[in-house]
């Protein structure tokens, strides 16, 4: 029996967390759900974003699911996800994005392994006014040897274990010659120690283009916070958007797994969200706990649905049906 913090979140998160413990309920997988609140939702009840009892339960398990947190946009408390993924040191955010079948894209056979370096770049969010009159704004980028080092070597580490050929770095060390610079020269040296596995870099501004042109020239990527997070998303949609889309947070001591799209608010309640994303990342969790065949058995239930039953898919990818239709054709076949 594995124990494992679940957050339900916000928007649409209650919905596809408890279709993912149903669907992993009817895989076999033995799990202890520990439920925490996080987000504008325990903002609201709590007056804090983050209670002391969530962050307690992540510290005690050391593995968590959680489901999309609202951030306010502007001003406001600010993202308990670049938190959380902070205080637990989750350094390494991996996104994969592989073409699913019977998903209609113009994109075929991608399958990326996105690597982004997860609490440093300009994304900590250390902004600060300049002038007496906030004549303008300043954002610090930090870049550190150590967390590049880290995230690098686990994208070579990935994938020499999952027989993959090659890494991409991507930077933008033309204009941010010392932050980006950095990055790309631990990138140079870290390659120098797998040299059964192709190393390239590319500019951000090509790599955006290149994905677009022939994704299938990509394999493992890795690159810093910012670039990481435009181009997961550009990834997803890649291979049919936000809905299919996993990821993992994971440092040396704890993991934290959530899907990449936020929570929604547009299609909140309604039934309509696609579990398929926050399922897919509790399929790396599954993984990740040692239950690979676990994983495989719903992996496989998933494409099954998605090639034979398509109607009972939600619509964000062309099916006709809902959150619980999806979760019961899963289910259905779990149990045959
Ligand atoms: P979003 O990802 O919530 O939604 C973008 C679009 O994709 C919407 O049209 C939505 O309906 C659709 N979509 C997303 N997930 C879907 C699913 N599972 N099934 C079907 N359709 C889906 O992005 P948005 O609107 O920019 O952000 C909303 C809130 O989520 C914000 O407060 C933001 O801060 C937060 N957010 C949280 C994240 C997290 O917790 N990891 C990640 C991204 C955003």
């Amino acid at each position: 029996m594995h124990t494992v913090v679940i957050i339900p979140g916000d928007g649409i998160g209650p919905e596809i967390t408890e279709s993912v413990k149903t669907i992993l309920g009817a895989s076999g997988a033995e799990i202890g759900w520990v439920e925490r609140r996080a987000g504008e939702g325990a903002f609201k009840d709590l007056s804090t974003p983050l209670p002391d009892d969530t962050v307690a339960a992540i510290e005690k398990h050391r593995i968590a699911l959680k489901g999309p947190l609202a951030t306010p946009v502007g001003s406001g408390f600010r993202s308990v996800n670049v938190l959380l993924r902070q205080k637990f040191n989750l350094y390494s955010n991996i996104r994969p994005a592989k073409s699913l079948p019977n998903i209609e894209s113009p994109f075929r056979a991608v399958d990326i392994v996105l690597f982004r370096e997860n609490t440093q770049g300009l994304y900590i969010g250390r902004e600060h006014w300049v002038g007496e009159n906030e004549e303008h704004a300043e954002s610090i980028a930090v870049v550190t040897r150590d967390a590049s080092r880290k995230i690098i070597k686990a994208a070579f580490e990935y994938a020499r274990s999952h027989n993959r050929k090659k890494v991409t770095l991507v930077h933008k060390a033309n204009i941010l010659k010392l932050t980006t610079g950095l990055f790309l020269t631990i990138g140079k040296e870290v390659a120098a120690s797998y040299p059964d596995i192709e190393f390239e870099d590319l500019i951000v501004d090509n790599m955006a283009m290149q994905m677009v042109i022939r994704p299938q020239r990509f394999d493992v990527v890795v690159t810093t916070n910012l670039f990481g997070d435009i181009l997961s998303d550009l990834a997803s949609g890649l291979v049919g958007g936000l809905g299919v889309t996993g990821a993992a947070n994971i440092g040396d001591d704890a993991a934290i797994f959530e899907a990449v799209h936020g929570s929604a608010p547009d299609i909140a309640g309604l039934g309509l969200a696609n579990p398929t994303a926050l399922l897919f990342s509790a399929l790396m969790m599954l993984e990740y706990l040692g239950e690979t065949r676990k994983a495989e058995k719903i992996r496989s239930a998933v494409y099954t649905v998605l090639q034979d039953h398509k109607e009972k898919c939600t619509k964000d990818i062309g099916g006709e049906g809902t959150t619980s239709s999806f979760t019961e054709a899963v289910c259905k076949l779990l149990r045959d």
